[in-house]
């Protein structure tokens, strides 16, 4: 039989490049959920589209780039310097990122005339078309067109206009807001409209599903049914699609040699203490100076724990030309370094704090070694680190302590610690309990999750998506 070709479109590429020379390039693997979660997706005959995270203004290596992402079947889009700054920067990181996790519109922008904001809106406009201009280029018929994120809400509008039988689903990795939020973006009604245009339109929770649902409502005036919205007789199907991890890929790196040699010197490094661990890309979304703040309270209050346990907090750099991020990073810097030189010996410190990312394997091996793990997250669409924790534990069986405001509460919710990161009190109570938890009540807790976290795979999630894509086409055709 044959595979069910797909287009998967999504800004970033699955690997990021790096210049080396006039016509070599280096590839690196992307870090973020998105990512993580699409190289799970084998079952297809699948190609990517996308951004390599590379300004490439010449010929020679837009062709070089070209050669060498075809191996990893990936395919550029090219996007110039002032478009990467208005649209991916601007658009999507200052304006449309914090608003659906949140965090309000930018302070900046609410001042600013609206030429500014209209600039960056035409600008993102802009970029989509250029995604739909690739895609077009790539398009067999019978293909899936498969568009990920908040940064390609324009991409189903354009792809229908350019063949209004292309088969598009459209997958938001965010929170979508309540539709109170989503009414303050200027763009509101033609942000909507146009992932309307989708054939399917998925999110990773009933709520957030909701959620576009009645914006859909409230804002274009259009109807709301069971199975998504309906406008003059068409329907866009809504549903929800909880994204999950490839798990074995985890639990067999845990069986390699290179893993355990790392995980063996985890242990005798911190021989004698309790390993808490947090992994975030270095985000406002993610609450770290709460985590942080948290942790510091812990200790406060448990004077005992003070030289038996330390917080590894693995804070990837991300976006960091936008100047909320730079803030973050400093802040961030500041408290790790107050709290350090509070507590802190001659010879150890409770927090170590990495800004950069960890490769496959010395992530696994973390994340088998740690006692508890923490993830603060003011908001997240799902928060995949929580389901790679579990998937490393099976030995282990540490403890979860899980923000009730990720995605990841509705699944992991019966096995972790769920908290309300806002509340710093009770984040380091739950570090407390957490540490001094039965093994009985670990094994209960961490049996719950890992049953879910290897049962609900990314694999499966990509399948469903496909196939509920598919069986909405047959079943708008028979409607007609
Ligand atoms: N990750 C990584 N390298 C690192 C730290 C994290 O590849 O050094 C990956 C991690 O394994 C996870 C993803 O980044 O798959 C983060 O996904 P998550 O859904 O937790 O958050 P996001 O970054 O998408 O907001
Ligand atoms: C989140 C978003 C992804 C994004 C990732 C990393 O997971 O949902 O779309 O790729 O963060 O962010 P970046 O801006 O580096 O692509």
């Amino acid at each position: 039989l044959r595979k069910q070709r797909l287009l998967v479109v999504a800004n970033r590429l699955p690997v990021s490049a790096v210049r080396k020379g006039e016509d070599s390039w280096q590839l690196e693997i992307s870090v973020g959920g998105l990512v993580s979660a699409l190289l799970g997706v084998k079952e297809f005959d699948a190609r990517w589209i996308g951004w390599a995270g590379v300004n490439v203004p010449d010929e020679t290596g837009q062709k070089t780039l070209t050669i060498a992402l075809a191996e990893k079947r990936c395919i550029p889009v090219f996007l110039d310097e002032d478009t990467v700054h208005q649209y991916y920067n601007g658009y999507c990181n200052n304006m449309l990122w914090p608003a659906f996790h949140y965090l309000g519109l930018p302070q900046e922008d609410r001042l600013a005339t609206t030429r500014g904001f209209q600039s960056q809106f035409d600008a993102y406009k802009k970029a989509n078309q250029m995604f739909a201009n690739v895609v077009s280029k790539h398009y067999e018929e019978g293909d899936v067109v498969w568009c990920h994120d908040y940064h390609l809400m324009f991409l189903p509008k354009f792809l229908k206009e350019y063949n209004s039988n292309m088969k598009v689903g459209w997958f938001l990795h965010t929170p979508f807001p309540s539709s109170e939020i989503h009414r303050m973006l200027p763009s509101r009604s033609e942000l909507l409209r146009s992932v309307l245009a989708a054939d399917l339109v998925g999110f990773h929770t009933y709520d957030y599903a909701r959620h576009f649902v009645s914006a859909c409502r409230r804002i274009l005036g259009l109807e709301g049914t069971p199975e998504g919205v309906e406008d003059q007789g068409k329907l866009t199907r809504v549903a929800a699609f909880p994204i999950g991890i490839d798990s074995d890929r985890f639990i067999r790196a845990l069986e390699l040699p290179q893993v355990q040699d790392h995980m063996k010197e985890l242990k005798e490094r911190f021989a004698g203490r309790k390993v808490m661990l947090g992994v975030d890309r270095l985000d406002m979304i993610k609450g770290i100076p709460q985590k942080i703040l948290a942790f510091e309270e812990f200790l406060e209050e448990n004077p005992e724990w003070r030289d038996k346990v330390v917080l590894l907090q693995i804070a990837v750099p991300t976006r960091t030309d936008v100047p909320e991020y730079q803030k973050l990073t400093s802040q961030v810097h500041e408290i790790v370094g107050r709290i350090n030189g509070r507590f802190g010996t001659l010879t150890a410190v409770p927090i170590h704090h990495l800004d950069r990312s960890l490769d496959f394997h010395a992530l696994c091996a973390l994340y088998a070694v740690t006692d508890v793990a923490l993830v603060t997250s003011l908001r997240d669409g799902m928060n995949l680190v929580s389901y790679e924790f579990v998937a490393c534990q099976a030995s282990k069986k540490g403890v979860l302590i899980l923000s009730e405001f990720a995605g990841a509460a509705q699944s992991l919710g019966a096995g972790a610690i769920l908290v309300n990161p806002w509340n710093i009190t009770e984040v380091a109570y739950s570090i407390g309990y957490a540490l001094n938890m039965s093994a009985d009540e670990r094994e209960k807790r961490h049996n719950h999750n890992f049953r879910h976290v290897t049962t609900h795979t990314s694999q499966e999630w990509a399948a469903t998506f496909v196939s509920e894509l598919n069986d909405t086409i047959v079943q708008a055709q028979l409607r007609t």
